[in-house]
C-alpha cells in the first residue's frame, strides 16, 4: 500500500489537511481529559463511563464543548441503551442530528466512529456480513485471508460500536441479516466452518428518517432488537438559534472563514423564516402562511448561513448581511418550482415586507426571487 500515498488505512490519525476529521480525532483532547478524570464504572469494552459519555455529548460548561444541544434525558436514554444488549435506533425528521449524535456516541464509547454501513436501496448483504477478495478466493480457496469483513463484523470482533445509517432504506433481506447479529451476537461464516462471536463492548447504532418510513418498513423481528429514541426538532427558536450559531461558528473555523461567529442577527432571521414556514404560522401566532415542500431543517439553516459567510468573506466586507443569506434562503425554500414559489412570494409580501427592521432583507429577497 506504500505507493498509494493518498490512500491510507481507515485509522489515519490526525492530519491538519483532512477536510473533516473523525469525531474521535477532532475531540481527542476532550475525550482524553474525560477518560483521565472518569472514576465511574465503565461497561465492559467502553472507553468511558456512561456518565462521561453524556458529559462529552452535552458539554460541562467548561472544557468540554457541547456536541448535541437538547434534552439531557434523550442522551441519557440513548447512552443507557448502548450499555444493554439492545441496539439503539435514532429516529427523527431530517436534520435532527441523528447522524451527528451516532458519530459522537461511537467516538466516545469505542474511540472509533468509522465502523459505518451506509444504507441505500442497493446496500448488499456483504456490507453487513462479509465479502471476499475474489483474486485470493480463486487462487487459494476460502480462507480467513481471503475474507473481507464488513464494518459490523469488525465491530463484533473488536468489541466496538458499529453504525448503520438510514437503516430503513436498505432492502429488507439485508436488514434481516442484522437479526442474527443482534440476537445471537454471532456471525456465522459457513464457508470456513467458523463464526465470529461479538466481544464485550459491541453494539449497534442505526439511524432512520421518519419520512422514509414505509419505504422498507422495519420487520417487527428487527424492530424488537432496538430501543428507539426519537430526536425532536428544537423546541424553541432560541434553542435552534443556539444550535445553528454553534455549528456555524465551528464550520466557519474549520473552513477558515474569518467573520464566523458574528452575524447573530442573520442567524435569528434565517431560523425565524425556517420555523415560520415549517409550522405554517408566524411566531406571534397571528398570520397563517403556506408551508413549502422542503424540510427547512436546522441542518439546512446551518448550510444557508455557512454559504452566506463565504459570500461575505470573499465578496463582501466580511460582515454577514441580509443579501448574503437571501439567495441561500430562497434556494432552500423553493424546491418545487411552482407551488413553493407561490408560498414564498406570499410569505415575502405578507410577512417579511411588513416586519420592522426587515426592509433590507425584503429587498435582498426580492432581488433574487
Ligand atoms: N440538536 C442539535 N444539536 C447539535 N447539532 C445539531 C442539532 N440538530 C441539528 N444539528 C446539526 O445539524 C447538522 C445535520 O445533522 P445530521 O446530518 O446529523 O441530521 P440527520 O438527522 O442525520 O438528518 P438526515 O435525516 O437528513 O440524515 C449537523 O451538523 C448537526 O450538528
Ligand atoms: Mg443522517
Amino acid at each position: 500500500m506504500n505507493d498509494l500515498s493518498p490512500v491510507s488505512s481507515p485509522r489515519q490519525g490526525s492530519d491538519a489537511e483532512v477536510l473533516r476529521p473523525h469525531a474521535e480525532e477532532q475531540y481527542a483532547e476532550e475525550l482524553h481529559l474525560l477518560a483521565k478524570e472518569d472514576d465511574r464504572p465503565r461497561p465492559p469494552g467502553w472507553k468511558l463511563s456512561p456518565w462521561a459519555v453524556t458529559t462529552y455529548l452535552l458539554g460541562d460548561g467548561d472544557r468540554v464543548t457541547p456536541k448535541y444541544v437538547g434534552a439531557r434525558r434523550v442522551v441519557e436514554v440513548a447512552v443507557a441503551t448502548l450499555a444493554t444488549d439492545r441496539a439503539l435506533l435514532l429516529l427523527g425528521v431530517p436534520g435532527t442530528a441523528k447522524t451527528w449524535l451516532s458519530e459522537h456516541l461511537a467516538a466516545a464509547i469505542s474511540g472509533d466512529s468509522t465502523l459505518l454501513v451506509q444504507g441505500t436501496a442497493g446496500t448488499p448483504e456483504e456490507a453487513v456480513r462479509y465479502g471476499w477478495n475474489y483474486a485470493r478466493l480463486l487462487a487459494e480457496g476460502p480462507s480467513v485471508e481471503a475474507l473481507t469483513p464488513s464494518p459490523v463484523m469488525r465491530a463484533m470482533a473488536e468489541g466496538r460500536v458499529a453504525r448503520v445509517e438510514e437503516l430503513t432504506r436498505m432492502p429488507s433481506d439485508v436488514q434481516d441479516a442484522l437479526i442474527t447479529v443482534l440476537s445471537e451476537k454471532t456471525l456465522p461464516i459457513p464457508e470456513l466452518g467458523r463464526e465470529v462471536q461479538a466481544r464485550r463492548g459491541f453494539n449497534l447504532i442505526a439511524t432512520a428518517n421518519d419520512r422514509d418510513k414505509g419505504v422498507n418498513d422495519l420487520s417487527s423481528a428487527l424492530r424488537r432488537r432496538f430501543n428507539t429514541v426519537v430526536l425532536p426538532v428544537p423546541a424553541t427558536a432560541e434553542e435552534e438559534v443556539d444550535i445553528v450559531a454553534r455549528r456555524v461558528d465551528q464550520l466557519g473555523r474549520s473552513l477558515e472563514l474569518p467573520g464566523a461567529g458574528t452575524g447573530l442577527e442573520e442567524i435569528r432571521r434565517v431560523v425565524t423564516v425556517f420555523r415560520e414556514l415549517r409550522s405554517g404560522v408566524t411566531e406571534d401566532g397571528r398570520t397563517r402562511v403556506k408551508s413549502p415542500s422542503g424540510t427547512l431543517s436546522t441542518a439546512e439553516a446551518i448550510s444557508v448561513l455557512t454559504s452566506g459567510i463565504a459570500l461575505a468573506t470573499h465578496f463582501g466586507d466580511g460582515v454577514l448581511r441580509p443579501a448574503d443569506v437571501a439567495a441561500g434562503i430562497v434556494g432552500a425554500v423553493v424546491q418545487e418550482p411552482v407551488s413553493d414559489r407561490v408560498a414564498w412570494r406570499e410569505y415575502l409580501e405578507t410577512v417579511v415586507r411588513e416586519r420592522p427592521g426587515w426592509q433590507d432583507f425584503y429587498r435582498a429577497c426580492r432581488g433574487v426571487s
